[in-house]
């Protein structure tokens, strides 16, 4: 994710829609889709881990912290936080909003000095090869540490795009099993983040809508217009096919059938 294109999407989230979180919320049932209530599912969401963590003050790691939103507001009920990402555009937003350690790389290649009480994974997990994230959190979480993870992962039997981003649930289940981990706490929140696919497919459309409408009047105003958009098209067919493609990707329903965003506590046994 540390790329221009993410730096972009972070700059569409916070500059345009006013998001700071990264993640996909937890929408109270029956709520509107509204901007307002994807701003609530995401404090939500903070709640629902913050509800899983012993009493501060503890240290916590923050593995692929995003803008440090979830730091700050842990920060503030007095834990001491430090903040990992890869992303270079992450250095700058943790030290204004969190101004505490902050570690520039992967988790993978992570070298901590010290131990910590927690270490959280709000939908980073998913990017953390499984042969090297049990290793490295055996160096980095103390013994009888706690591990939050808040994720989605892909059932059994997906195969295409829909089964590209996340682990396969039953081979991360089975990479707990032999580890020295314990699971004390599930929560399958699948339906609670639904919402903010629709939210995202609906603003789709809106743009798609406007850009036929634009497109509709450039065909009748200006024949040379026209045809130089239809040429543009063209070269941008291969870009126009892949975004249909990976429409379903914004799909609920394609959504809620291959994959399952879980809310887990582990403990280091
Ligand atoms: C979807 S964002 C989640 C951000 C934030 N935790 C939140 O819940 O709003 C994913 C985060 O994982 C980070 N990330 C990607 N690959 C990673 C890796 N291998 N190790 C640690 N973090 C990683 C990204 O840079 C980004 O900060």
């Amino acid at each position: 994710m540390s790329s221009k294109k993410d730096s972009r999407a972070l700059r569409f989230y916070s500059d345009v829609l006013g998001l700071e979180h990264l993640h996909y919320g937890l929408w109270d049932a029956d709520a509107e889709v509204t901007l307002a209530n994807l701003k609530t599912a995401q404090a939500n969401y903070q709640q629902a881990i913050i509800d899983l963590l012993p009493p501060p003050p503890a240290r916590i790691l923050d593995v692929g912290c995003g803008t440090g939103e979830l730091s700050k507001t842990l920060k503030a009920a007095g834990y001491e936080m430090e903040g990992l990402s890869p992303d270079v555009n992450h250095i700058a937003s943790y030290a204004e909003k969190v101004d505490r350690p902050f570690h520039n790389c992967i988790f993978e290649d992570f070298q901590a000095d010290t131990q910590f009480d927690v270490v959280i994974m709000s939908e980073s997990c998913q990017y953390i090869a499984l042969d090297k994230l049990f290793p490295v959190l055996a160096t980095c979480l103390k013994k009888n540490g706690i591990w939050l993870v808040v994720d989605y992962f892909v059932k059994d039997g997906v195969t295409g795009v829909m089964a590209k981003s996340g682990h396969t649930y039953t081979e991360f289940q089975r990479a707990v099993a032999a580890s020295d981990f314990i699971m004390d706490f599930d929560r399958d929140i699948t339906d609670a983040t639904l919402p903010t696919l629709d939210f995202a497919a609906n603003l789709v459309s809106r743009g798609e809508l406007a850009l036929s409408m634009l497109k509709q009047r450039i065909d009748q105003r200006s024949f040379a217009l026209s045809k130089l958009v239809n040429v543009i098209l063209w070269l941008a067919r291969k870009e126009v096919k892949k975004l249909d493609e990976n429409r379903i990707l914004i799909d609920s329903a394609a959504f809620k059938q291959a994959k399952t965003y879980r809310l887990m506590r582990f403990k280091r046994t």
